[in-house]
Parts: structure tokens; C-alpha cells; sequence
């Protein structure tokens, strides 16, 4: 079966799907995304992840271009039709196809939306055995990061910079020397006390939905977090250091630049971390179990 993806309204062969030299996600980045992460054929976090993307749609003035039920209904249609049980669910919606114009156009403009599916052994990835090296760059991007855009250039170049230096993410760090986030990560150390820190959700990071359920486990766990700032080296001396994000779960960093994290082995908090997230992930209801689950309670 050829993997498809949606564009628009159709669900065409992957390798066809296209959309206008003048959509204005291709000429201005303008427009947004979300990236849901499907577990044992379950989204995770779903209705989190379309909260966030309604709020980059306000912050930006773009309106919905369908109801959130509707949404709903192409994203399942799109993972079954793709048979995707492990792996990733993109969407992106942009302010629509127009002459090529700065300011913004009617907001009638037809949104224009698109899905792909990505299949992915989450199971056997060694980098959440063996944790990965990160290194810290400085932070170029704008004073809106948590708007979740497709405008994304100074996250490429800090991942590129990452992989040519045999790192798997870059930390951005901000003029005061705190790291704000990973490209496309947040960042989190574990103090000498074994409390989690990580950045608090202002407009210098997005506030990622996986950071979000790793804090909602923490506190049903009664383990101690703080959100604030934490510098480069204080992220060099932590007891351990991980990363969060849809695809990357909490990923244990053991390197930071030069800097060997505490062994050099994942750190026994970032494993129960991981463990945790990942049996909230697996224990989710299967898509469509809820609804009848609520009937069968009310019948
Ligand atoms: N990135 N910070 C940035 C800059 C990100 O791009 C992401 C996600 C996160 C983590 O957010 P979440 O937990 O909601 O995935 C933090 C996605 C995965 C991406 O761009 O592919």
C-alpha cells in the first residue's frame, strides 16, 4: 500500500502531494505544526498537542481551518489509512495560498493543511540506553518560541552544527549564559538532590507537551521539580541531564560540550523518568476506547 499523505481535503500518494509556490508557509514560514508521537497505534497526548496548536493559530491571527472534531477525524483517517502503529503524526497549517504580499491576507484565505505519517521503532533505539551527547550553542532565534511556527532555520543550523560535532541535539543558550531549550527539545538536569529542573514556560521556549506530562508524572510521583533558568555549568556539574520532546521522550544526555555528565551513564532519575513516561504512553485508552468505554457507562 503506497503511503499517503493529506493535503487539503484529499489523501494523495505521498511522493505527489504538493501544495502552491505561493502558499505563504513556503514564501514567509508562515504557518504552524505539531508533532504527535503514535504508541502502540495510540496518538499520545492528543487533545495537549491541539490546544497548543489552536494557541500558535490565535497568537498568529489564523483561524481554525476546520473544527477540532474534524481534525481529529483526517489525523486517524491518515495513521490507519498509512497503518502506522509506531511512529510520528505531522501537521501543518499555514495562512493559505496568496500573491506574495508581506502583510497579512483576508482571513477568509482558505487555510492550507497538510499531514504526513512517519513509521519509527521507538522499542530499539539506542539512544535512550545509552543517552547522547548534546553540545550548547548560542540562542539566535526570535522573542516568540512558543509559538510553535514552521519558521525554523535557526533550529536546522544548530541541529546541523550538533550532528557535525557527533551530538545528537544542541542546547541554546541565552545572553545571560542559561540555556533556554534544545532545537528540538527541552532541556531538564537533575540537581545533587535529585530535583528536576527545567526552564520555565515563557516566550523563550515552547512549552513542549511532553515536558508538560513529564511535570503532571513528577507531581503524581512526588518527585520534587522546579521551573527556572539553569546555566551551562550548572547543567555540566548536574547528577544528570536529559532531553524531552514527542519523538525523543526523555532522552538521557551524558555529554555536554566537552563535559562528561556526572559517569558518563544515564542517571537512575532520567531512567525512572523515561520508564514512567513511556508506561503512561503504553497505558493510554486505545483510540475509540473512550467513547465507548463513557457509553457503556451511561447505558
Ligand atoms: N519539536 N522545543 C522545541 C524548539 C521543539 O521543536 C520541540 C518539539 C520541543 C518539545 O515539544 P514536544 O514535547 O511538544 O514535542 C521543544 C518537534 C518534535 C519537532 O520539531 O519535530
Amino acid at each position: 500500500m503506497a503511503k499517503l499523505a493529506y493535503v487539503n481535503g484529499r489523501y494523495v500518494p505521498h511522493g505527489d502531494a504538493a501544495v502552491h509556490i505561493e502558499d505563504r508557509g513556503y514564501q514567509f514560514a508562515d504557518g504552524v505544526y505539531e508533532v504527535v508521537t503514535i504508541v502502540g497505534g495510540r496518538m499520545i497526548d492528543e487533545e495537549p498537542h491541539l490546544d497548543r496548536l489552536e494557541r500558535s493559530l490565535r497568537e498568529m491571527e489564523i483561524a481554525m481551518p476546520m473544527s477540532r472534531a474534524v481534525l481529529k477525524m483526517v489525523m486517524r483517517e491518515l495513521v490507519r489509512r498509512n497503518g502506522v502503529r509506531s511512529g510520528l503524526l505531522y501537521m501543518q497549517i499555514t495562512r493559505g495560498v496568496a500573491p506574495r504580499d508581506h502583510k497579512y491576507p483576508d482571513p477568509s484565505l482558505p487555510r492550507s493543511v497538510v499531514m504526513t505519517t512517519r513509521k519509527a521503532d521507538y522499542a530499539n533505539n539506542a539512544k535512550f540506553a545509552d543517552g547522547v551527547k548534546v553540545i550548547t550553542i548560542p540562542d539566535i532565534r526570535w522573542e516568540r518560541c512558543d509559538i510553535k511556527t514552521v519558521s525554523l532555520l535557526p533550529n536546522c543550523m544548530g541541529k546541523t552544527m550538533a550532528a557535525r560535532a557527533g551530538a545528537y541535539e544542541a542546547w541554546q543558550v541565552d545572553a545571560d549564559g542559561m540555556v533556554t531549550e534544545g532545537t528540538s527539545s527541552n532541556a531538564w538536569i537533575v540537581t545533587k538532590d535529585g530535583t528536576l529542573v527545567t526552564r520555565p514556560p515563557t516566550h523563550a521556549i515552547l512549552n513542549g507537551i511532553t515536558r508538560l506530562s513529564i511535570l503532571r508524572l513528577a507531581r503524581e510521583q512526588g518527585i520534587p521539580f522546579e521551573e527556572r533558568p539553569f546555566s551551562v555549568e550548572e547543567a555540566k556539574s548536574a547528577r544528570e541531564a536529559f532531553t524531552s520532546s514527542a519523538t525523543s521522550f526523555a532522552t538521557p544526555v551524558v555529554q555536554i560540550d566537552d563535559t562528561v555528565v556526572a559517569n558518563g551513564k544515564p542517571g537512575s532519575l532520567s531512567r525512572r523518568v523515561f520508564e514512567t513516561y513511556m508506561d503512561y504512553c503504553r497505558g493510554l485508552p486505545d483510540q475509540g476506547d473512550a467513547p465507548k468505554a463513557a457509553s457503556r457507562r451511561a447505558g
